[in-house]
C-alpha cells in the first residue's frame, strides 16, 4: 500500500523539493498550511497555528510527518514582534500537532522536525560543533531550543522523533544562494567581513535526502544536516564565482555596511563556526554532494 507523509510548510523552498522526490520514489504526499493554493496538485490541509486550530481527523491516515513550518528567518528585521512570530511558528505549531497527534488513534509511524545550525550560537571560533554541544546563547539559539524542546514532547507517543539542525541549503530555486550568487554574477563577488567565517552548507537534494533516511530507517536522533567539507565564506565565495565563470578580486565588503543593511541578521553572514558532519555518516548517510564545487556545479548545471 502506498505509504503517506504529510509536510508542514510543503510549500516552502526545502517542502517543494522533498515533496518532488518522495513523489518520485512513490509516496502520497499531502502539505499541511496556512492555505490553499489552488495552483497544486497537492493534497493540503489546512491549519491555523496563531488560532491553534487544525481537524485532528484530517491528519489521522498519515504514515509519517515532516515538520517544516516556521516565519522565514531573515525575511524581515528582528523587532520584537518578528522574534515572536519566529519562536511561535515554530513551537505552537508543534503543540497544535501534539493535539491533534494525542486524540487520534492512528499514530504515525515517525516524525521528522527542522531544526537548525543556529542552536549552537551564531559565533566564529575553530570549534567544530557536534550534536553534543550546548545551545547557544543568542536568540536564534533560544529558538533552536524551544524549537526542538516541543517536539521532544512528542515522545510520549512512543513513534521515533528525530530532528536535523540545518545549515545553508543550497539550491538554485530560493533561499540563501539566490541572494548570495547576485552580486557574484555580476562580477562583484566579494568575501562579506573578515571572510574567515564558515558556511556550513548543504546540497537540497541531500537534505531532503536526509529527512527521507531519518523516516524510512525510524531514526530517533539529532543530526547536523550539513555537508563533511566546509569553507570559510572567502573560500566559499571564490568557489561560487569559479563555477559560475566570474572574476573574484574586489576588497571584502566591510562589517559596518552590513550592519547597516541587515541589522541584528548581520550576524548570520557575518559570523559562523564549522558544524560536524560525523554522526550521520558513522550512521550510514550517503551524501551525494561531500564538496561544495562538485554541489554548485550540479545545482548551476544547465537543465
Ligand atoms: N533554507 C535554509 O537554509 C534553512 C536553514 C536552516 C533551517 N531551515 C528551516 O527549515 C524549515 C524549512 O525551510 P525552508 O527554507 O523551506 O523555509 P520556507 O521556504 O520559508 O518555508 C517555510 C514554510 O513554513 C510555513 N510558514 C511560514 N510562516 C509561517 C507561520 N507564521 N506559521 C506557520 N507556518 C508558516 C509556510 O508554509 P505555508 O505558507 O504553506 O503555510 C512556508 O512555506 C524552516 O523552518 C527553516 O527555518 C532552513
Amino acid at each position: 500500500m502506498t505509504e503517506k507523509v504529510l509536510i508542514s510548510g510543503g510549500t516552502g523552498l526545502l517542502g517543494s523539493r522533498l515533496t518532488e522526490i518522495l513523489i518520485k520514489k512513490g509516496y502520497h504526499v499531502a502539505h499541511l498550511s496556512r492555505s490553499k493554493n489552488k495552483s497544486t496538485a497537492i493534497e493540503t490541509i489546512v491549519w491555523d497555528v496563531n488560532q491553534m486550530q487544525l481537524d485532528p481527523k484530517s491528519i489521522e491516515k498519515y504514515d509519517y510527518i515532516i515538520h517544516l513550518a516556521g516565519a522565514g528567518i531573515v525575511d524581515e528585521a528582528w523587532t520584537e514582534k518578528r522574534k515572536k512570530t519566529i519562536i511561535d511558528s515554530r513551537v505552537n505549531s508543534t503543540n497544535l500537532l501534539k493535539q491533534a497527534i494525542a486524540v487520534n488513534q492512528k499514530k504515525p509511524k515517525a516524525f521528522v522536525a527542522a531544526s537548525a545550525i543556529g542552536f549552537y550560537g551564531i559565533i566564529t571560533s575553530e570549534h567544530i560543533y557536534t550534536e553534543n554541544d550546548q545551545a547557544g546563547k543568542d536568540f536564534l539559539a533560544s529558538t533552536c531550543e524551544l524549537w526542538e524542546q516541543s517536539s521532544e514532547e512528542l515522545k510520549g507517543f512512543g513513534f521515533p522523533i528525530s530532528k536535523i539542525r540545518i545549515g545553508l541549503v543550497l539550491s538554485k530555486h530560493g533561499g540563501a544562494l539566490k541572494e548570495i550568487a547576485k552580486p557574484v554574477k555580476f562580477g562583484l563577488g566579494a568575501a562579506l567581513g573578515s571572510g574567515k567565517q564558515y558556511m556550513p552548507w548543504i546540497h537540497i537534494d541531500d537534505l531532503c535526502q536526509l529527512f527521507i533516511y531519518c523516516f524510512e530507517n525510524q531514526k530517533s536522533a539529532v543530526f547536523n544536516g550539513v555537508a563533511p567539507n566546509q569553507m570559510n565564506n572567502k573560500e566559499f565565495t571564490k568557489t561560487l564565482a569559479k563555477v559560475l565563470g566570474k572574476p573574484f578580486f574586489l576588497p571584502n565588503v566591510p562589517s559596518f555596511v552590513l550592519k547597516l543593511i541587515l541589522g541584528d541578521r548581520a550576524q548570520l553572514v557575518l559570523e559562523g563556526s564549522r558544524i560536524s558532519a560525523e554522526k550521520v555518516k558513522k550512521d550510514g548517510f550517503a551524501y551525494q554532494f561531500e564538496d561544495l564545487e562538485t554541489a554548485l556545479k550540479d545545482i548551476y548545471k544547465a537543465n
